[in-house]
């Protein structure tokens, strides 16, 4: 994943949102399967989430990273404290991943699990916003 639909606005937007909503919708569904008290659903739902923010929101980052960025500083030196920052922003989705993936088997699920997926929405969702000022339109 790089190349012309990351440098576009639209593209790289549907690409966010796709995998946002995708995110959004398991994290509802694990939400009521552990308020229905569903502990072995709710546990492979889990697993499959951490999966799912893996394989699209982590590779889109890590793609990110090695192609869009280094090209959008390269472009326009005055845009490098932005990437910083958005950077800094992946990291706190891999770390709270990885927190989840080391919690999960020893806590199983609880509130403070759902607390961490429901986080990493919202750093999401604020980091995807800021990516948008930060690309150029063309
Ligand atoms: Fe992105």
């Amino acid at each position: 994943m790089s190349g012309p639909a990351l440098k576009h606005a639209d593209s790289h937007s549907a690409i966010h949102e796709a995998a946002l909503n995708e995110a959004i919708e398991l994290t509802n569904m694990l939400d009521n399967l552990h308020q229905n008290n569903q502990k072995e659903e709710a546990l492979e739902l889990a697993y499959v989430l951490v999966e799912q923010w893996e394989t699209r929101t982590l590779a889109h980052a890590d793609a990110e990273e090695e192609g869009l960025y280094k090209d959008l500083v390269e472009e326009n030196p005055e845009v490098k404290d932005d990437i910083v920052a958005l950077t800094r922003d992946h990291d706190l989705l891999r770390i709270i991943v990885s927190e989840i993936k080391q919690d999960l088997p020893e806590n199983g699920i609880n509130d403070a699990i759902i607390q961490r997926f429901q986080s990493l929405i919202i750093v999401d969702e604020l980091h995807n916003e800021k990516e948008m000022e930060v690309l150029p339109d063309h």
